[in-house]
């Protein structure tokens, strides 16, 4: 077994060492390369690109396996609660009861919010979209909580870490509130963390609110499937913004920017508007041309690194159907939704692309039914998301190898050339 690979440019040969993981492929180290043979890599779009020695998360994209620090998605989804994947991804281990109580007890004692940022959200138009909102929000945490933005102290990231994983749901239901025109609600801290969210978004002070064991459990778990996904735009967002130092309310936010994009975690809401625009099962074939002519693409199908079914994507579907269940909803979209999977798995087309239905093809039917209207999906992915941004960016920190984030390039612009007066041009 050879633990190096040799690269041969011209008549120079170089070494590279090939690096192994526990698990998945190695890689070649190329970080002397441009030092030894003046050569850069090209990687647009990091296909062939490891940026960062994870300890997180695992993806066998070809396998449809997605690991957590060790344990697959299905049995976080079905036997544990968000905040114990919190602890999980945020310190590495399953907590023990004790090392939970403490954990949540850090959690609960963060979700108020400084009385003043409430009025920060006056500042927004109503129609805002929440998203942009959350940007906003997120950001100017730090114009609030400035005792925690040392980032060479671990007991800071920590504090800060804490802080955002329990301040998120208290931001997003106000951007949710602010957005219906009701009033904010503050935290209860005897509630569980998906409990507490769904009352926060929810209750009115017209009428008592009344929890639904089923749709806390759907939310705790839509919460774990969004969790944390390995390398993704939005996580690579956070720890290049983080390499420089920044704080990490900015790398959050900075996160937050990055998901919104309609390819990343804006695809939850254009998969349902997509659905709501096909409308009914006798649309799909002429829908299912479109995308083949290359009209537009299938929202909520495709992955860059799953080239079999997204894991996340069978909990979603089994989650959908306990919520529209147990609210009595026949859906028409569902059926939509349904009958478009299986067109799109038969067709040679997505076939021969590896195409398959990922986390956002159900999860918007679950999330309408739930109550949520579609500019509130991406709000709900960031929310989840930011224990595994904050847990990547604490990696991060904690990596004595950690350099600020420089990639390089193919330059194809003009060479060299002398500054011509305006009068000479043209
Ligand atoms: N519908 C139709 N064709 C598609 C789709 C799709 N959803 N996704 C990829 N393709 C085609 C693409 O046109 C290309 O075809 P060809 O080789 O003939 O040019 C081929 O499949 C390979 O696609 P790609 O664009 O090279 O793949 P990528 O890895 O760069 O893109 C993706 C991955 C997720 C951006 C893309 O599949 C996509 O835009 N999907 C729709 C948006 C979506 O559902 N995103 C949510 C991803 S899961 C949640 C998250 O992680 O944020």
């Amino acid at each position: 077994m050879t633990d190096k690979a040799t690269l041969t440019i011209g008549d120079k040969n170089y070494d590279l060492p090939i690096l192994k993981g526990s698990t998945g492929p190695d890689v070649l180290d190329v970080r002397k390369l441009y030092g030894d043979s003046d050569h850069f890599t090209f990687d647009p779009g990091f296909t062939s690109t490891a940026s960062c020695e994870s300890k997180i998360t695992y993806i066998d994209g070809d396998a449809g396996i997605l690991l957590h620090r060790g344990y697959p998605i299905d049995q976080l989804a079905e036997k544990s609660s968000f905040l114990e994947v919190c602890h999980l991804l945020l310190n590495g281990e399953l907590p023990t009861a004790d090392e939970f109580a403490k954990f949540e007890r850090n959690i609960t004692y963060h979700t108020m919010l400084h009385a003043q940022f409430d009025s920060f959200f006056q500042g927004f138009r109503r129609d805002a979209h929440p998203m942009a909102v959350m940007t906003g929000a997120v950001g100017a945490l730090s114009a609030f909580y400035a005792d925690s933005l040392n980032v060479d102290d671990p007991k800071q990231r920590e504090i800060s870490a804490h802080r955002l994983i329990a301040k998120m749901p208290t931001i997003a239901a106000r951007a949710f509130q602010y957005s219906q025109g009701r009033p904010f609600v503050t935290p209860r801290n005897e509630l569980s963390y998906s409990e507490n969210f769904l009352r926060m978004c929810f209750s009115v002070p017209a009428e008592d609110w009344v929890p639904n064991p089923v749709l806390t459990r759907a939310m705790d778990r839509i919460f774990i499937l969004h969790a944390d996904h390995e390398q993704n735009a939005s996580t690579s967002t956070v720890r290049l913004a983080g390499s420089s130092g920044a704080h990490p309310f900015a790398c959050i936010a900075a996160g937050i920017a990055c998901l919104w994009g309609p390819s990343h975690g804006g695809a939850n809401q254009e998969a349902l508007e997509m659905l709501e625009e096909i409308g009914s099962v006798e649309n799909i074939p002429a829908y299912v041309q479109g995308v083949k002519d290359r009209k537009y693409k299938l929202m909520g199908f495709g992955h860059r690194v799953y080239k079999n079914f997204d894991p996340r994507a069978k909990v979603m579907q089994k989650t959908c159907y306990e919520v529209l269940e147990q609210l009595g909803i026949n859906d028409p979209l569902l059926h939509v939704a349904m009958e478009l999977e299986k067109v799109a798995l038969s067709d040679p087309f997505f076939i021969d692309r590896k195409l398959y239905p990922n986390i956002d093809f159900y999860s918007g039917i679950t999330l309408r039914a739930m109550g949520f209207p579609t500019n509130m999906f991406t709000v709900l992915f960031a929310l989840a998301r930011t224990v595994g941004w904050i847990s990547q960016w604490k990696e991060m920190f904690e990596d004595p190898s950690r350099k600020i984030g420089r990639p390089r390039q193919l330059y194809t612009g003009a060479t060299q050339r002398d500054y011509v007066p305006v009068d000479k041009r043209g």
